[in-house]
């Protein structure tokens, strides 16, 4: 039997810097994530600037730690993958230059992902998820139903029109000066919250597309915490459990569009779901879909809670995935702030 490939992944393109070790035979020998949440929450989000240097301050020890907890050196790698965008460009252009410089002075082959690609391919590391398949991806950035229909070829079938589900899950928990990163508190004060108390808007649910939109509901969240006491704790629970509870009535109602959209395009009903990015780690959200992928056919996957929210052992697996089929990046690549999922390079 042929050798395993062994991937070095890079992340760096929002707030986690983040390296790992991943094999071809779905092998996570490590998993490096350094938060950078401590620098960012003074400011209640994600600042640009200090994002890129702290990347640029840990990225070197991330590396060595996941090498090191592999029990591996640098000779063993065989590839390196880093993020090469969408994301912050600061952060970008850190990961590329150091996924680069390692190609370089190892002479391994280099492979540019698309973080995007990391998050749609991640469930595939732990499941044996055939194409096509259809993809819910929602996180700080994103929110797309993705057809894959073979690897690299993938047709966005709906997006958000506006704010990103986990962007409105962290502006929520700013109007209520509940911490940093919104998405993880939102649920955990929602815990003690009623879903039912405050009615807020599903949004496009009249339509019949697959396109999705969460600004009027941090709007109409906004407008009931005007009118309330925001520092009270039974308050902060209810807003959170209802925002929650219609974030994924949202979801749930236009993943049924996409199903029966997918459904159409590829002539069957029985297929893979898989629910991915940072929103994905929500457990009522996860909970929701399952019920939604049983009334509608489909299985649904979700990776692990710490390989929804950005790592890089996703970003190295998509590595793995891409070198297999022979797709790899020249040392001239130029990292790429803004780069759809349907565009290769
Ligand atoms: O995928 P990710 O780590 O980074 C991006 O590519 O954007 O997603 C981060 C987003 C943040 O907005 C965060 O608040 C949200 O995912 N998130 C959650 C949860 N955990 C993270 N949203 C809702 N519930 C969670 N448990
Ligand atoms: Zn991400």
């Amino acid at each position: 039997m042929a050798k395993p490939i062994i991937a070095l992944g890079i992340e760096s393109s929002c707030d986690d810097t983040s390296a790992s070790i991943v094999t071809s035979d779905k092998k996570i020998l490590s998993n490096i994530v350094l938060s950078q949440v401590a620098e960012h929450a003074p400011y209640k989000g994600v600042v640009p600037e200090i994002a890129a240097r702290a990347h640029m301050n840990y990225m070197e020890h991330a590396i060595q730690s996941a090498l090191h907890e592999a029990g591996l050196t640098l000779n063993d790698i065989d590839i390196i993958g880093a993020t090469g965008g969408p994301g912050l460009i600061g952060g970008v252009i850190v990961g590329t230059m150091f996924g680069k410089s390692l190609s370089y002075a190892l002479n391994k082959p280099y492979i540019a992902v698309n973080h995007l690609e990391g998050h749609l391919l991640a469930a595939r590391m732990f499941n044996d998820i055939q194409y096509p398949f259809l993809t819910l991806l929602v996180s700080g950035g994103h929110a797309q139903f993705i057809a894959a229909f073979e690897h690299g070829k993938y047709q966005i079938l709906g997006q958000t029109l506006d704010d990103a589900p986990g962007e409105a899950f962290d502006k929520l928990a700013k109007m209520l000066d509940i911490g940093f990163p919104g998405g993880p508190l939102v649920e955990k004060h929602a815990l003690k919250g009623d879903a039912t108390k405050y009615e807020l808007p599903i949004t496009l649910r009249a339509r019949k597309d697959c396109d999705l939109s969460f600004s009027g509901l941090k709007t109409a969240a906004r407008l009931v915490i005007e009118k309330n006491d925001k520092h009270n704790p039974q308050f902060i629970a209810d807003i959170c459990a209802s925002f929650q509870h219609t974030a994924t009535e949202i979801l749930q109602s236009k993943s049924k569009n996409a199903m029966s959209a997918f459904a159409d395009i590829i002539g069957k009903q029985e297929y893979s779901f898989v629910l991915s990015g940072g929103v994905a780690a929500n457990k009522i959200l996860r909970a929701k879909m399952e019920d939604v992928c049983t009334a509608n056919q489909c299985q649904l996957f979700v990776p692990p809670i710490q390989y929804c929210t950005d790592n890089a052992a996703m970003i190295a697996w998509a590595a793995i995935e891409n070198y297999q089929l022979e797709f790899t990046s020249n040392l001239n690549f130029c990292p790429r702030p803004n780069w759809p999922l349907s565009e290769p390079q």
